[in-house]
């Protein structure tokens, strides 16, 4: 081995697939952005950089990243997007002068890398498109039209700038990755669904992948051909590392700017597309004279398609912001409880040993509940969104009594184009004890399409809870005396008052305990001392000493009686008859060996997901019984196999339609794909709070408000499970980083937790119980979630009445104490292996007398529950 000489490995035909702007390997390293990625037989020196050409054409710069997740192998990656730019073509590679760490240099290389051919639509899905379609339609955001540029004549010639346009993403990297059949870019909806032409000298600027900032001479000729400018800002965004307030990520990068300044300056109509995974700085829009700017995001396989289709007036944007766009980052006061790269810190990606702890010094002061109560401006508030036409709203009838609320509205398209509005209402409640945030949203509605001049009218029903604070020394949902004046508008600073009922006397909503209280006490941002309080963030960051959770906390015992009769079945019973008979399921569990037991608990996986078909896990099948296959797959935006999928748009995008139906209809589709790819159970939705922008797992995820968050996941639960899938709700609770993510604490007062992070969870449960939830890799106050006895048996089974299976995220063992996570209700531990390297520790925790046989029993139980009502 030490006298071998450094290969490039190659299993086989290598592929480049030019429609993928990140690829798999930028979850974990974004240098390997459009690149192809190979792994090496034996460690090269970093520093030496050696040569690669592709047909003869020089890579400026090879990566090198060492992967955990690869027993450490070494991986390079080569840049070829810019070279690769054709369709089923083969590239000829030659790699050479690349040094190992014994100074010996690898023998020159040459292989093919051919790219995939142009996919194209696959007939019989074309209903399932269209879903993708409306998705992106309803969920691209315009933010701002001034002097109404918008929407543009049908064949206007388009100056497009910014590498963005050849690096247009339509989804995230890591688990909320999607596969589609077919995806149609922006340049690609230019050139084939539009009239629109392109100014092929300007594009040539971009061709490269470098940010160009061309010079005036050219811009004042392009100006010539055209009026109009269309910048295009694109930034990555997904699983495992989170962004970072840096230039280029958060901020403009210095090219950017530059270019950004000089297009402006020159043409006197810019149109910026943001196309990000996260909220960035915006101060530039402000600054330059930028005419028009639309929020994309990642809109999924047709996002190109149907933001062509808002630039030109074909569809009428309806989409409205699901999260502040503040002025700064700095502004959000959660930015001094989060581990930010930006301050010289080294980025810490899953395979990070460090402890880091984070403080919710903010409290319940998330996204606008903060921007409103402190009166901070910012630059897009959250629920805000422009469209091509102007609406009305009347308020008819507003009735409170002790159910709630009801509001009827009318809703008139005054404008000339048809289209949709999103209805807001929000709550303004009295401080009493708890002290309130000025703007809480307690209910919307998006009307149907409106012609000019049609009306509609939409009746809100506000149930009495939506109004309750958590008080945690009474451990009570409350409402305390006083005024209770209800907004309705079309965003959180577009409001007028709806009217207003009082309050007497202090209403208990809901009694229940104490649960997962933190170990230490919380100092909170308050609004009766703003600057006293203001998160500091002195608490919070890395351990680096630390080698468990501290400060640590115990848990309640949670323990619920089995509730079958003892006896064991005096025949075999098996999986087959319990499908016939579901009454005989607690029999089938009873028969089983603690050796049985314990090897259901745990995923039946080789590794780490993306075998077979590609699924996530699936259920160990115990061979004399007859049991059913059960597989998982990731899927917030497609079911992530290897065979190419629907491709919708992300989490985040939907959510910023407002339509709670289109939720479901996009979770619809996906079921339905994912039967057809013999899947069961979609890990979705994935629905923790935007605490802070920078969560690399920001498109994952639905919005800054529990409400909303709540509404929509549950009915993208609802239409998965209606349509023959499970689905599931993760990640349990306050997963709100990817930085050192096994080993990240969420500290929190019970309030917090309870009003913003579990709200969200409790709001989409009341919509429709899942079949299952997936506990997050973190820990919350003191105990990891996976082994949280207080949330799992006492919140979740107890308060919120939840009877699926409870599962770990992927590999959370490695942190997690598997006898802890068994005893405290987690029903199967994942991904997994096929040996005992997991079974035994939970079978000797039950001779230990460390896990109650029955508690196993019972967590068996529930997962074949939901196995069955698949099978
Ligand atoms: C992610 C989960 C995902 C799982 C299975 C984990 O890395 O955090 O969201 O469901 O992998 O792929």
């Amino acid at each position: 081995m030490e006298n071998e000489v450094c290969v490039v490995i190659t299993h086989g035909d290598v592929f480049f697939d030019i429609d993928e702007v990140d690829g798999q390997f930028s979850m974990f390293d974004r240098s390997f952005a459009g690149s192809v990625v190979l792994p090496l037989s034996k460690r090269i020196n970093e520093n030496i950089q050696g040569e690669v050409t592709v047909n003869g054409i020089e890579i400026d710069r090879v990566w090198f990243h060492t992967f955990t997740q690869h027993n450490n192998r070494q991986f390079m990656g080569l840049p070829v997007r810019r070279i690769m730019t054709e369709y089923g073509k083969s590239y000829k590679v030659r790699i050479e002068g690349f040094i190992d760490m014994n100074g010996v240099m690898m023998e020159p290389q040459e292989l093919t890398v051919t790219t995939l051919p142009r996919k194209e639509p696959v007939p019989g899905y074309e209903a399932h498109d269209l879903i993708a379609l409306e998705a992106a339609r309803e969920g691209i955001v315009l933010l701002k039209n001034k002097d109404s540029i918008l929407p543009l004549k049908k064949d206007e010639v388009l100056n497009i700038f910014g590498k963005g346009q050849f690096e247009f993403r339509t989804g995230a990297v890591g688990a909320g990755k999607i596969n589609p059949r077919y995806q149609i870019t922006l340049m690609q909806a230019i050139k084939e669904h539009s009239e629109f032409t392109v100014n092929p000298e300007v594009k040539a600027l971009y061709i490269q992948g470098e940010e160009a900032v061309p010079e005036r001479p050219s811009l004042e000729e392009a100006c010539r051909k055209s009026k109009i400018a269309l910048i295009v800002i694109s930034r990555a965004s997904g699983e495992n590392l989170d962004n970072s307030a840096i230039k280029g990520e958060y901020y403009l990068s210095a090219e950017e700017d530059a270019m950004i300044r000089e297009v402006s300056e020159t043409f006197e109509q810019t149109i910026a597309i943001v196309n990000s995974g996260y909220p960035i700085d915006m101060t530039w829009a402000e600054k330059y004279n930028i005419k028009a700017v639309i929020n994309c995001g990642f809109a999924g396989m047709l996002g190109g398609l149907a933001l062509v289709e808002i630039l030109d007036g074909r569809v009428n944007p309806s989409a409205k912001l699901p999260d502040t766009w503040s002025y700064d980052y700095y502004d959000h006061p959660a930015s001094k409880n989060f581990y930010d790269t930006a301050e010289g810190k080294p980025k810490l990606d899953s395979s990070s040993t460090y402890f880091v702890d984070t403080y919710y010094e903010e409290g319940i002061y998330v996204g606008y509940r903060y921007f409103e109560t402190f009166r901070k401006e910012v630059a897009y508030p959250f629920g805000f969104g422009l469209s091509y036409t102007t609406f009305g709203i009347c308020i008819t009838d507003f009735t409170h009594g002790a159910e709630g609320t009801i509001l009827k509205l009318q809703i008139k398209n005054t404008g000339k184009t048809a289209g949709k509005e999103v209805v807001q209402v929000y709550s303004e409640e009295p401080d009493g004890k708890l002290e309130k945030s000025s703007r809480k949203l307690i209910a919307f509605a998006k009307t149907e399409t409106l012609q000019s001049g049609e009306l509609q009218e939409i009746d809100l029903h506000i149930p009495i809870e939506r109004y309750a604070s958590y008080d945690s020394d009474t451990a009570s949902w409350l409402m305390e005396p006083g005024t209770y004046i209800l907004w309705v508008g079309t965003s959180v600073k577009h409001l007028e008052e709806a009217g207003s009922f009082k309050l007497a006397e202090s209403l208990t909503i809901q009694k229940v305990v104490n649960r997962m209280v933190p170990p230490v006490p919380i100092r909170t941002l308050s609004k009766l001392d703003p600057e006293g309080t203001y998160p500091r963030g002195e608490l919070s960051g890395l351990k680096l000493e630390a080698t468990e959770l501290a400060p640590k906390a115990r848990r309640q015992k949670n323990q619920e009686q089995w509730h079958v009769s003892e006896k064991i079945p005096n025949k075999l019973v098996k999986f087959t008859d319990v499908m016939e008979r579901p009454e005989l399921l607690d029999s089938f569990v009873k028969q089983l060996s603690i050796e049985e037991l314990a090897r259901l608990s745990v995923c039946g996986s080789s590794g780490w997901g993306m075998h077979e078909k590609g699924e996530a896990g699936r259920v160990y099948l115990l061979n004399q019984y007859d049991m059913k296959p059960f597989v998982v797959a990731d899927g917030n935006s497609g079911v992530n196999l290897r065979k190419p999928n629907i491709g919708m748009p992300s989490s985040t995008v939907v959510c910023s339609s407002w339509n709670t139906k289109l939720s479901y209809e996009v979770a619809r589709v996906i079921a339905e794909e994912a039967k057809e790819n013999d899947v069961h159970m979609i890990l979705a939705p994935g629905m923790n709070i935007h605490r802070n922008p920078l969560n690399g797992r920001h498109p994952e995820y639905f919005s800054e408000d529990p409400y909303l968050t709540g509404m929509m996941a549950g009915y993208f639960s609802k239409g998965l499970e209606d349509n023959g899938v499970s689905s599931c709700l993760k990640h349990v609770i306050a997963n709100n980083c990817e930085t050192a993510r096994n080993r990240n604490h969420s500290l929190m007062t019970e309030r917090t937790l309870r009003e913003i992070y579990m709200k969200a969870f409790e709001v989409a449960m009341e919509v429709h119980q899942p079949d299952s939830i997936m506990t997050g890799y973190n820990a919350v106050n003191g105990v990891f979630a996976a082994a949280d006895e207080e949330m799992i048996q006492g919140v979740f089974r107890e308060e919120l009445g939840f009877s699926g299976y409870v599962m770990t995220d992927w590999g959370s063992y490695e942190t997690v104490d598997i006898v802890e996570a068994v005893q405290a209700g987690n029903c199967w531990l994942t991904p997994g292996t096929n040996d005992d390297t997991y079974v035994l520790p939970i079978v000797n925790g039950v001779k230990e007398g460390k896990i109650d046989q029955a508690r196993l029993e019972k967590n068996v139980w529930y997962l074949l529950k939901i196995v069955l009502k698949r099978a």
